[in-house]
């Protein structure tokens, strides 16, 4: 294992009881300081995969290694090094924020003055100073899920496991989240690892990404390589007017026959990289006396990458 992998996972297997083959030998490394994250449908096998490298559910088959650690032999050791937040919030306690932090520094086995200066450290960094007496059940969906992430952060975990972690919340309070994630992976260098059903949180949030679909990896990249095995951009021009016979074959000789695509109302040229050749593009298109309304620079989605590589369009939950 390199020194900088903080997850290591090979041919990892895991079959229930009920003989739902829900994870079949899938292959995945995450380096130190990454947010991974594991895009895919309901019953992909997210949650499973995620509960067995937390050593919340047996291995089938495989292995994973967290920061040397073998989940399966050597637990105890991996736990002390990860911090858990189930895809179901788990906190519907009857009592103050700051009493549910200092109940999880004590099962951690801080004492004495240590745990107040853990929950002191944990109200900073998850900004929950002004809720500090407040009772969890009174607090917002985006408050509980802040609280969700400083209770698993109160003995300094090296990993974060992380499933679903803004499933529910509303659009502020999702990138309220991403803003937070990538602040304890910038300045704590904490390694991240999640599950997602949205798009825009895969793209933004994750340095890299695995897609996974019935059980199985189906890409593995960064969501902007993952973009351009779609293929190229597109800049769309609107019309005025539809193009004539003759300056269609113009735009064909120019840009290549593959390249154009037009209708009455607008057309689009296939291109490297849009923004770049916007201008470019355009000079030539005026010189060739089309008149146009306006333009627009389309690039490949993750959406388009999720279909091309599991045929599906991902539902995304709100
Ligand atoms: N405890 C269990 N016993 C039997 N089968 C299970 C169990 N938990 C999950 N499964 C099955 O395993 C498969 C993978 O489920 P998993 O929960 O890992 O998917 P997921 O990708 O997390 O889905 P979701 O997006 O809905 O959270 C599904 O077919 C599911 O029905
Ligand atoms: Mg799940």
């Amino acid at each position: 294992m390199s020194e900088n992998n903080i997850v290591v996972v090979k041919d990892l297997e895991k079959k229930y009881k009920s003989g739902t083959h829900a994870v079949k030998g899938i292959n995945f490394e995450v380096k130190k300081g990454e947010i991974f994250g594991m895009l895919g449908p309901n019953g992909a096998g997210k949650t499973t995969t995620l509960q067995m490298m937390g050593t919340l559910l047996n291995i089938t088959n495989g292995k994973i290694k967290i920061l040397e650690y073998d989940v399966e032999s050597d637990s105890s050791n991996v736990r002390e090094n990860i911090g858990f937040a189930l895809q179901e919030a788990g906190l519907d306690s009857l009592s103050t924020v700051k009493e549910l932090i200092a109940f999880h520094v004590k099962l951690f086995g801080f004492r004495g003055v240590e745990i107040d200066r853990r929950v002191e450290q944990s109200l900073s960094l998850l900004d929950l100073h002004q809720y500090s007496d407040q009772m969890i059940p009174e607090l917002s969906g985006g408050t509980q899920r802040r609280l969700d992430l400083a209770v698993s952060l109160v003995h300094d975990p090296k990993l974060l496991i992380l499933d679903e972690p803004t499933t529910g919340l509303d659009p502020a309070h999702r990138s309220d989240l991403w803003t937070l994630l990538k602040k304890l992976k910038t300045e704590k260098g904490i390694t991240i690892v999640l599950s997602t059903h949205y798009m825009e949180e895969a793209d933004v949030l994750c340095d890299r990404l695995a897609i996974i679909d019935s059980g199985e990896i189906v890409a593995m990249d960064t969501p902007q390589k993952l973009k351009k095995t779609i293929g190229k951009d597109r800049i769309e021009f609107k019309l005025f007017e539809s193009l004539s016979e003759e300056q269609i074959i113009a735009l064909k000789d120019e840009f290549g026959e593959e390249n154009i695509s037009a209708n009455d109302s607008f057309f689009t040229v296939r291109v490297d990289d849009g923004e770049e050749t916007l201008l470019d593009t355009l000079k030539i298109i005026i010189q060739m006396e089309i008149k146009v309304k306006g333009t627009k620079v389309l690039r490949p989605s993750l959406d388009d990458v999720y279909l091309k590589y599991t045929g599906k369009r991902l539902e995304e939950l709100s």
